[in-house]
C-alpha cells in the first residue's frame, strides 16, 4: 500500500525536469532550467563532463556534435570528444540552433554558471556525474565546485542537491568524499543487491521499463546511509498514461523531458 505522504497529488511523487524542460528547449542548456522555471518546476536533471583543460561542463553525450555546431567550427577534430576540446573552445558553440531557431547561440554551460542559474531559479538539483570512467577524479572535483561560494552546504543542508550516476564506484565514490551529500545509483539492481547499495546510495533510480509495485517496495524497505527508506526515482516518461502507472508503483520522483504533461498527470 502508498503510505499517505506517497500518495499520488500533493505534489507527489516530485517531477524532475530531465536536461533541464528538455522537450522545450535544448538540453543542458540555461534556456532547459530557465524554461524548467517558467513551468514551476522545482527539479532539474542535468549532467556533468569534463573539458581538456579540466573545466566541468554540463553536456549528456561524451562528444558534442549531437547538440552543438562542433562539426562546423572544429571540421578538423573528429571524433569531437568532449574531452578533446578546452573550455574556450566549447564556449564558442552554439549549443541551441539545433533545436530551433529561437535558441540560437545558447551556450554548453559550465557546472558554475549552471549552479549560479539553478540557485537564481530556487531550484533542487539531481546532478549526474557522466561518463566517470574518462574523468578520474570527477567526483572529488565536482564535489569541491559544488562547495564554491557555499552552495553545497547551502544545497544539500536545505534537501536541494542529489548526484548520481550509473557507475556504483563513482556514486560509493561521492558518498565517501562528501557523506552528508544525498546520492542515487541509476539502474535496476537485483533486489539480493541492495543492502550494498544501501551503504553509499539514498536512491535507486531505474528507468521505468523494468519497474513494477513489488520492486519500488522492495526498494523503499531498505534503509539507506542518512537512516531514511531508500527512494526511488523512475525514468524518463514523458506521457500521461505510464506517469501515472509508475506514480501508482509508489515512486519518489518521476524524471520527465515533459514535466507540464506529468505534473498534471499525477496531480490532476
Ligand atoms: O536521470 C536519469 C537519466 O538522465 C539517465 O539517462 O542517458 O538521460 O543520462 P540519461
Ligand atoms: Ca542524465
Amino acid at each position: 500500500p502508498v503510505s499517505p505522504a506517497r500518495a499520488v497529488g500533493g505534489g507527489w511523487p516530485l517531477v524532475i525536469a530531465h536536461r533541464g524542460a528538455s522537450a522545450y528547449a535544448p538540453e543542458n542548456t540555461l534556456a532547459a532550467v530557465d524554461k524548467a522555471a517558467e513551468l514551476g518546476i522545482r527539479w532539474v536533471e542535468n549532467d556533468v563532463q569534463r573539458t581538456r583543460d579540466g573545466e566541468l561542463v554540463v553536456l549528456h553525450d561524451d562528444n558534442l556534435r549531437r547538440t552543438t555546431d562542433v562539426e562546423e567550427v572544429f571540421p578538423d577534430r573528429a571524433p569531437w570528444k568532449v574531452k578533446d576540446f578546452t573550455a574556450a573552445e566549447i564556449a564558442r558553440l552554439d549549443a541551441g540552433s539545433w533545436f530551433g531557431p529561437a535558441y540560437a547561440g545558447a551556450r554548453v554551460p559550465t557546472l558554475e554558471q549552471f549552479v549560479n542559474r539553478v540557485e537564481r531559479h530556487h531550484q533542487k538539483l539531481l546532478l549526474e556525474i557522466k561518463n566517470p570512467e574518462l574523468y578520474p577524479g570527477i567526483e572529488r572535483q565536482t564535489l569541491k565546485v559544488l562547495g564554491n561560494e557555499g552552495w553545497l552546504d547551502r544545497s544539500h543542508l536545505a534537501g536541494r542537491l542529489i548526484v548520481q550516476g550509473f557507475s556504483a564506484d563513482s556514486v560509493r565514490t561521492v558518498h565517501e568524499l562528501k557523506p552528508a551529500v544525498k546520492t542515487g545509483f541509476l539502474g535496476t539492481p537485483p533486489v539480493s543487491d541492495l543492502p550494498g547499495y544501501a551503504g553509499f546510495a539514498d536512491q535507486i533510480n531505474p528507468s521505468y521499463g523494468s519497474l513494477s509495485t513489488a520492486y519500488v517496495a522492495s526498494v523503499q524497505a531498505f534503509t539507506g546511509p542518512h537512516g531514511r527508506p531508500l527512494e526511488v526515482f523512475t525514468w524518463t516518461v514523458d506521457d500521461a498514461a505510464t506517469a501515472q502507472r509508475v506514480a501508482g508503483y509508489g515512486v519518489d520522483g518521476i524524471i520527465t523531458n515533459k514535466p507540464d504533461v506529468v505534473r498534471e498527470a499525477v496531480d490532476g
